[in-house]
Parts: C-alpha cells; structure tokens; sequence
C-alpha cells in the first residue's frame, strides 16, 4: 500500500516532468560583455567554489529533487552515483516523510551509500525544529543542512499547511544545528527583505531558487481537484530578480541561485549577479528520466563543465568570483525592475 505522501512524492516527479519546459528563459534578460582577447587558456581556469568550509570542486549541483517512494529511491540511487562520478553536490528531498515513517529512510540513506566522500545536503521543511532536523542530518551523514521555505507552495497545495511557524524553527535551527544551513526557497524566489529577516536570524546561506524553472504553484494547482489558483502560475520573483534583490545586502551571507538553470550560460549570468554556487533540480530530473544510462547523463555534466569553463575564458575570468567583474546588459524590463527596487 503506498502512502498518501509517497504518491504525492511520485506526483511532484511526474509533474515537474510534465511541465518542463524550455522556451522561454529569464536569464535571456541578461547578457555578458565579451572580449575577443582571452587573457588565458581553458586549462588556467579555475571552477571550484567555497561555502563556509564546504569546498566545492564543480560550482553547480543537485538541488533538492526527492526521497520517499520507490521510484524516488531509484531516482535518488542514480544522481548519487552520478554525482560521485561528476565530483557534483547534492542535496535529497525533504526527509520529513522517513522522519514519520522509518521504511522510507533507505530511499535517502541510498545518497550517502552511493557517494561516500561527496558534498551531501539533507533538506527539511522549515515547519520542523531542530530535533528533526538533527535526524535528517545523521541520516545521511550530510556534510550541510537545507531548510526550504514553502509557503507559497503549501498554500495551493490542496493538503498543504495554513500556518507558519517557520522564523522560530529556523532560529532554533540555526542554533541547534552543527553543519552549515542552507536556507531554500523552492522556485518562487527571495525579496531584499527576507533575505535581510534571515540574516538576522543567524542565516550565512540562502538559495534565492526563483521562479522561472520548476513551478510548484502550477504543480500543486493541478493537483487541486477544483483547479481554482492557476493564477499563482506567476507568483513570485525570478531569479535573475532575487540575484538583484540580494546584490545590494552587504552582510556577511553566501547567496546560492537556482530556479531555471538549464545551462552553463544561464550559471555564468548567475555567478556574474554574485552567487557562489548554483543548483539545478529540474534539469537534473529531466536528463535522469530522458537518457536511462548514467553514463550519458555523466557525459552531460562534463559538457557543462566545458562549457563553463569556455565562458570563462570568453569573459577574462579566471576563476568563478571574477565573473562578478564581467559587464552586463540588462533588458529594459530587468533594468526597470533594478531602478524600481533600488538596486542600482
Ligand atoms: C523539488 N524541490 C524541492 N526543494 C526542497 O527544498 N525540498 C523538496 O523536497 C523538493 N522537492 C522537489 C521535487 C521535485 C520533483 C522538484 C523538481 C523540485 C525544489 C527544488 O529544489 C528547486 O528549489 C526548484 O525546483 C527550482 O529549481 P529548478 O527545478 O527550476 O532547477
């Protein structure tokens, strides 16, 4: 008998299948100045990244995808060996299903047993306090902690919450938990205003995951049998936005973009707004459930390292922090919105 929360698990992969979509992208609003002079070759550049004391050998990862149902298991089995090959982070799903119900742990634990000295991030709703998300940790021996911030989604999920207690958990969270925290959104993106909020709680890490790539609002629509808010389709910040949001907080926080990266382009733009890393959930579950071998999902991800790299020799940049010295040109909406907001 499978549980209402594991079918909502295989639900959420069917449908962010279903609405993958690769038409319109918001790091179209943004372009990168190149030069025809590069300063110096593919192999001089340097693509690691740091976070607190996590080093990163590539800057883009696995973003928090899934956990909790057999299919998710395999799923989950399949990005570890991928990312133990690649040298990738990632990060499982929420956990807080094999909290309540221990059989679903394996579908977890099959990350860490796939990729032994690999990054692994646990990920846990910030509805949770600190004893769980002590557990979701050691379950995984994570080396870091994502407490995802949903309230958007939980509101037009048709069972999800309609209270939020989420500012006292995240503080006790942040003062309980030993590993690194990563505060997430989950594709609806972050104003100037949360992100200062979350400093204050003792936040050094966000992942702004904006609109624009997997949308939960659409997902969770679906799922409502009266299909009555398809108009949250729109809600939120893209994140190009929320990277503009973020630029001008001059505090002591490492910003993560993610939400519609698809490409190593789309990563470069993001660096170039000053993120330090970059994640991708959508993509990642769209090239498993395409190419059933590893292998060419393996081949994928050194392409974009590749190409990664080839922007960065295109750009002058040596290493990934200097891509935030790389020009840009903004389209006249991105720019109306940077004027609006006050972000330069
Ligand atoms: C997600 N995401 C997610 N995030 C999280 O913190 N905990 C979770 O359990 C899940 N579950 C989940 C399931 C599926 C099927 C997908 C595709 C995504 C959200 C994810 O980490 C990310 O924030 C958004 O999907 C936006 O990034 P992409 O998908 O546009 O790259």
């Amino acid at each position: 008998m499978v549980s209402k929360q594991s079918h909502r698990k295989d639900e959420h992969i069917s449908l962010a299948e279903h609405f993958y979509e690769d038409n319109h992208s918001d790091f179209n609003d943004i372009r990168l100045v190149p030069t025809s002079l590069p300063h110096f070759n593919v192999d001089d550049v340097d693509i690691s990244t740091e976070i607190s004391d996590l080093k990163f050998k590539v800057p883009f990862f696995i973003n928090a995808i899934t956990g909790g149902s057999e299919q998710s298991a395999k799923i989950n089995q399949r990005l570890a060996k991928i990312a133990a090959n690649t040298g990738l982070a990632m990060a499982v799903g929420s956990q807080s299903i094999a909290i309540s119900d221990p059989t679903q742990e394996a579908s977890f634990s099959v990350v860490r047993e796939n990729n032994p000295d690999g990054i692994v991030i646990a990920n846990i709703g910030a509805n949770h306090g600190a004893d769980v998300a002590n557990k979701a940790v050691e379950m995984i021996n994570a080396d870091a902690l994502q407490v995802h911030i949903n309230a958007a989604q939980e509101l037009v999920m048709p069972e999800g919450d309609r209270e939020f207690n989420f500012i006292d958990n995240i503080k006790n969270i942040i003062d309980e938990v030993s590993v690194p925290v990563i505060v997430k959104e989950v594709g609806f993106g972050m104003s100037q205003q949360t992100i200062t909020e979350l400093t204050q709680l003792g936040v050094k890490i966000v992942d702004v995951s904006g609109m624009g790539g997997t949308n939960f609002a659409k997902i969770e629509n679906f799922r409502r049998s009266d299909k009555t808010m398809p108009y949250m389709a729109d809600w939120g910040l893209t994140t190009p936005e929320s990277l503009l949001e973020a630029s001008p907080i001059n505090l002591d926080i490492d910003v993560i973009a993610s939400g519609g990266v698809k490409n190593p382009l789309d990563m470069a733009k993001c660096f170039s707004l000053g993120a330090k890393l970059v994640g991708m959930s959508g993509e990642f579950l769209h090239q498993l459930l395409t190419y059933p071998e590893d292998e060419t999902v393996v081949e994928h991800v050194n392409d974009w390292i590749y190409g990664l790299k080839t922007i960065m020799v295109l750009t002058n940049s040596q290493k990934i922090s200097d891509l935030t010295k790389v020009d840009q040109i903004l389209s006249p909406q991105l720019t109306a919105y940077k004027k609006q907001r006050g972000s330069g």
